[in-house]
């Protein structure tokens, strides 16, 4: 099952990713308050985007990280408002609820039919003018997946794998080009800027960055 995983994936791992880092300072500068943490993991995003001024909020259907990110919260003072759920079922908030969704290495996990169904719900809580700021994991993840992790991977459908074996055994991931990431946004959102980088301590494997204004 895709969801346990992520029961033994967290560990103590709370440096905020770069790229929220810097998006933060721009979310400042738009006036941006309420944000959703879309797949929040153990909270490092959320824990930092909360102790910098912002109204958080999570979803994320990992109960063993949803301890964490509460642990980290508790310890930082902060509030927790967070939901153990899943993406794939409708968003319990309300239309245009959020100035800014953030969606880190979350919304790539599935079928691309399944991921269509959760931007357009990420569509439906952000507000006019709102921000997406999605970071997703290129082609180069599946090469880092063969060669380094030595996954088994099986392919289920164009650019969509599960790994049949290892720690992500279960998890399925739909592989984007930075092309296909950006028309995947366009019916709901124009896009700021994507840019590529490379993956999380300083692994070759491509992710992009991509921030998108909703239409
Ligand atoms: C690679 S981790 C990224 C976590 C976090 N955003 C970070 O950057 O550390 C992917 C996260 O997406 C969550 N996830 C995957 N599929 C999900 C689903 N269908 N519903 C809710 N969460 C899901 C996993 O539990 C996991 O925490």
């Amino acid at each position: 099952m895709a969801k346990e995983v992520y029961e033994l994936y967290y560990r103590g791992f709370r440096r905020p990713t770069k790229g929220i880092v810097e998006v933060s300072k721009f979310f400042k500068e738009e006036g941006i308050s309420k944000v959703l943490d879309l797949g929040f993991g153990n909270g490092k995003n959320y824990i930092y985007l909360a102790g910098t001024g912002f109204n958080v909020c999570g979803l994320d259907w990992s109960r063993q990280g949803a301890r964490m990110a509460k642990d980290g919260l508790k310890h930082n003072g902060l509030k927790a408002r967070l939901v153990v759920g899943d993406m794939f079922k409708p968003l319990p908030y309300r239309d245009g609820q959020f100035d800014a969704v953030i969606a880190v290495r979350s919304m790539y996990h599935g079928r691309l039919s399944q991921l269509k169904k959760v931007i357009k719900e990420v569509a439906r809580v952000t507000r006019k003018e709102g921000y997406l700021y999605w970071r997703v994991a290129g082609f180069k993840n599946l090469k880092y997946m063969r060669d380094e992790l030595k996954a088994p991977l099986k392919k289920l459908e164009p650019n969509t794998y599960i790994v049949t074996g290892g720690q992500f055994e279960g998890n399925i991931r739909h592989y984007f080009s930075k092309k296909a990431a950006m028309d995947f946004l366009r019916p709901y959102y124009r896009i700021k800027n994507a840019k590529s980088r490379l993956g999380p301590m300083g692994f070759e494997r491509r992710d992009f960055d991509i921030l998108a204004q909703r239409k």
